[in-house]
């Protein structure tokens, strides 16, 4: 195992020059785990050195103190806590569709103002181990098949320098949005690899800056840590919520500081229209006062399965639909609204105060595992590679919104989901969240910002192809949510974030001009925008 890699759950141990392996099984049977040396005399020289070296970076105390706490909260899966719900407070929430274009103009100003003078980070979380894409590399590396064949992170970095370009005109300062991504064991050298290769998309090698979350063993129910092979154990990241260990334990925080970064935006690496370090949303928390925000979506329907952010217990949280009854799913506002409606997108501000608060053991020690029951790949007692068909074990994970409970300078902004949230989980065949559920919203998106430029677009017969409208209503999210992959309808529109960050400057190109899809907008080497449709 590179020494690099850290082990939740470990202390930080010497690995003595002599492995003293009676010391190390009697720590092992102390803590129950002694069947992890099972093969150990089987095992070649450097098998037995790399794996001693893991085993020794392990607390199986604290491990076995994890999975304790794990089971007993399974036990309480079942459990309903409508009765500690309560909505969030008018004043911490704020709408796009219900705030002024006045006020939306000064939040962005302030948001552009933090970029431009270089106190603005984003955060990236990409250590997930993508197993429902089930595609062998990274996710931010997955190409949905866009006519310009950008794979999630050139979009990103894409959108990164675009944000810059704009805070520089906003401030006529340059400036520069460095980007942290946090890797695990299985992420971290390809995703290297593939930004280095890349040239890192234009971005300064400098600014992107690669970081590793912690692992944890998978453990079966009966509480003994599984093989992964005869001489390595079964580790899984730690979840998103790894994230305040991760920095604790990396050089991060110490190279936001030294950069004077003030703002923090972290985001999840599937969501193909993710604005980064976005003014709008910055300019809303920084205007509220806030050390911590939530971007979300109107919940689309009563049981949609997405985690709500409220308050519980006078705290804030996100809460699953399955912790709560249907009955307070489905209650609604005089307006009609669900009650409990801001539904979590993962897309969160925090100030740099709060990141190190957090980080903080006496903080992130509180927060507690979630545990998923999964189907674990092992080596058995007979040293058969096992995979089975049926949950055998579980992972437990932090989720990075647990950080919620400590603030009490909340900021809530709701966006539309069909301009800001379309997530790649699934692979295509899927009812949603798939390649072409990501492509199809972003070629909507950008269809609909041409139109509002002043452009229309025809069929090949040349009949008008009608403006896709707007969802400014109550409840926007609630049809896309529930859009099958069959319902999309490509019409191919592509605008390079290198052209337009969020729908801006694109009058001056498009307007009174007639498309023939499929179209796409680029920008060249020298700055001059592109744009090739049916008809050239
Ligand atoms: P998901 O929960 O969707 O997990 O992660 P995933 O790994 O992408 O996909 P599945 O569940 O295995 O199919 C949401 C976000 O959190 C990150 C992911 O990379 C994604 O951006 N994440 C998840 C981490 O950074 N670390 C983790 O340990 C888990």
């Amino acid at each position: 195992m590179p020494s690099n890699i850290s082990i939740e759950g470990s202390k930080i141990l010497r690995v003595p020059k002599t492995m003293d392996v009676e010391a190390l099984k009697q720590r092992l049977n102390g803590a129950g785990q002694g069947h992890l040396l099972q093969f150990w005399d089987s095992l070649s020289s450097e098998e037995q050195t790399a794996f001693f070296n893991e085993l020794s970076h392990m607390n199986f105390e604290e491990i076995n103190g994890f999975f304790e706490t794990a089971m007993q909260s399974l036990k309480h899966v079942a459990d309903k806590i409508d009765d500690l719900l309560e909505p969030l407070p008018a004043d911490v929430c704020g709408s796009v569709t219900r705030t002024d274009h006045q006020k939306q103009q000064e939040y962005t100003a302030t948001g552009l103002q933090a970029i431009g003078s270089s106190s603005v980070a984003v955060l990236l979380l990409a250590g997930g181990q993508g197993t429902r894409l089930g595609v062998g590399y990274p996710k931010g590396m997955y190409n949905v098949d866009l006519p310009s064949a950008k794979t999630l992170y050139q979009l990103q970095a894409e959108r990164i320098l675009k944000v810059q370009e704009n805070a520089k005109e906003h401030t006529g300062k340059s400036c520069e949005v460095p980007w942290y991504i946090m890797t695990s064991e299985h992420t971290k050298e390809p995703t290297r690899q593939f930004f280095a290769s890349h040239n890192y998309f234009g971005l300064k090698e400098s600014n992107v800056v690669l970081f590793e979350q912690n692992l944890l063993p998978c453990i079966g129910f009966d509480g003994k840590i599984f093989l992964a092979n005869p001489h390595k154990v079964a580790l899984a990241p730690d979840g998103n919520g790894g994230l305040y260990r991760a920095l604790r334990s990396s050089i991060v925080l110490a190279d936001m500081e030294r950069r004077g970064i003030q703002y923090v935006h972290v985001y999840c690496v599937d969501n193909i229209l993710v604005k980064m370090a976005d003014p709008l949303f910055l300019g809303f928390c920084i205007n509220k006062g806030a050390n911590c925000g939530a971007k979300v979506v109107e919940k689309g329907f009563p049981t949609e399965a997405v985690g709500v952010v409220c308050k519980v217990e006078g705290k804030y949280q996100v809460v699953e639909y399955s912790e709560i009854t249907l009955p307070t799913a489905e209650k609604r506002n005089s307006d009609g609204r669900l009650t409990f409606n801001a539904g979590n997108i993962c897309n969160h501000f925090f100030t740099m105060d709060f990141l190190k608060m957090v980080s903080d053991p006496s903080q992130e020690s509180q927060l507690k595992h979630h545990v998923a029951k999964k189907k674990i790949p092992h080596v058995n007692a007979a040293g058969e590679q096992m995979k089975p068909n049926e949950p055998n074990g579980i992972k437990m994970e932090k989720f990075v919104f647990d950080v919620f409970h400590f603030t009490t300078t909340f900021a809530v902004w709701e966006v539309l989901r069909e301009e800001e949230f379309s997530p790649l989980k699934n692979a295509d065949g899927a009812a949603k969240d798939t390649p072409t559920t990501c492509r199809s919203d972003l070629y909507n998106l950008h269809r609909s910002w041409l139109q509002r430029a002043g452009a229309t677009f025809t069929h090949n017969d040349g009949s008008p192809i009608p403006p896709i409208a707007s969802s400014n209503s109550s409840n926007a999210g609630a049809g896309d949510s529930q859009r099958t992959c069959e319902e999309f309808n490509e019409i191919v529109c592509e605008v390079s974030p290198l052209v337009s960050y969020g729908g801006e400057g694109l009058d001056t190109i498009v307007h009174g001009k007639s498309f023939l899809p499929p179209v796409c907008m680029e920008r060249d080497g020298a700055g001059k925008v592109k744009v090739t449709n049916g008809t050239s």
